[in-house]
């Protein structure tokens, strides 16, 4: 097993107060694929205008619905990997360990988490694309095209966040207040390109919480976090989380 920093294992020991902030990363091991990796990333091989904003619904609405449901297919596919696991067993008890995700896979819940802060919102649920306010969860990725809003005489969209969008404003103050009660924020498996997810470990740090990023590869947080963990979050998670609850 990975052999985790002596300083943060000490830290670790003393069972701080935690917020784990996740990304595509955390997923990448249960065959979800990343946006940003430059071979297999979703935006190398798909075009974001065409397929993730409100004006690419408007225009055809039956290609962003595939889209999103071969996203869905994909996820109803996987597992929750080990690291799943691990950030469900540290957040038992939300007091003391606080998630916050910009992963709309659900696969923390689908691994036992209960309360999950999404700040993109989640694949497995559709809304409608006017403002009647109506929103669904489904259990399957579902056939044909957008349903019809029942409640309304528009169309259902996937609850997600597309680009140009506001993020949903109570997340955003359930996440900033995550780090805020938090002493050791973790930061997984996240480019920490897209704002304003990417500014949360950076108020965490102006706050002087401990900032740990977990991630194969080095991102614009990397040389400010107090640990880099230069490691896949299966490996990593697990660790903390062995020293953590011990
Ligand atoms: P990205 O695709 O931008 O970044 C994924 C990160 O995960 C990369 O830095 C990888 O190095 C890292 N990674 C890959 N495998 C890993 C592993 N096994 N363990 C740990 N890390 C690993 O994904 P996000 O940062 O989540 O937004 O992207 C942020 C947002 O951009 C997404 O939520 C999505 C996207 O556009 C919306 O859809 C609104």
């Amino acid at each position: 097993m990975l052999t985790l920093p002596v300083s943060l294992l000490a830290l670790l020991a003393e069972r701080p107060k935690l917020a784990i902030l996740t990304g595509a990363g955390v997923s990448a091991e249960s065959g979800v694929p990343t946006f940003r990796e430059a071979q297999h990333g979703l935006w190398a091989q798909f075009s974001p205008q065409e397929l993730a904003t409100p004006e690419a619904f408007a225009n055809n609405p039956q290609r962003v619905w595939d889209w999103y449901r071969w996203r869905r297919e994909l996820v109803q596919q996987g597992q929750p990997n080990a690291a799943h696991h691990s950030i469900a067993a540290l957040a038992v008890q939300p007091s003391q360990c606080a998630l916050v995700t910009q992963n709309v896979d659900g696969l923390l819940q689908r691994a036992g988490a209960v309360e999950v802060t999404e700040l993109h919102g989640n694949l497995w649920r559709q809304r409608c694309a006017k403002t009647c306010g109506y929103v669904e969860t489904v259990e399957q990725p579902g056939a044909g095209g957008p349903p019809p809003c029942p409640n309304c005489t528009a169309q259902l969209r996937p609850d997600v966040v597309w680009f140009g969008e506001a993020l949903p404003e109570q997340a955003l103050q359930d996440a900033m207040s995550a780090i805020t009660q938090a002493d050791m924020v973790i930061v997984a498996g996240t480019s920490n390109l897209v704002y304003p997810a990417a500014s949360l470990p950076l108020q965490a740090l102006k706050m002087g919480k401990t900032v740990v990023e977990i991630n194969p590869e080095q991102t614009p947080l990397s040389s400010q976090a107090d640990y880099f963990i230069a490691t896949p979050a299966s490996e990593a998670l697990p660790a903390m989380q062995n020293s953590w609850l011990n």
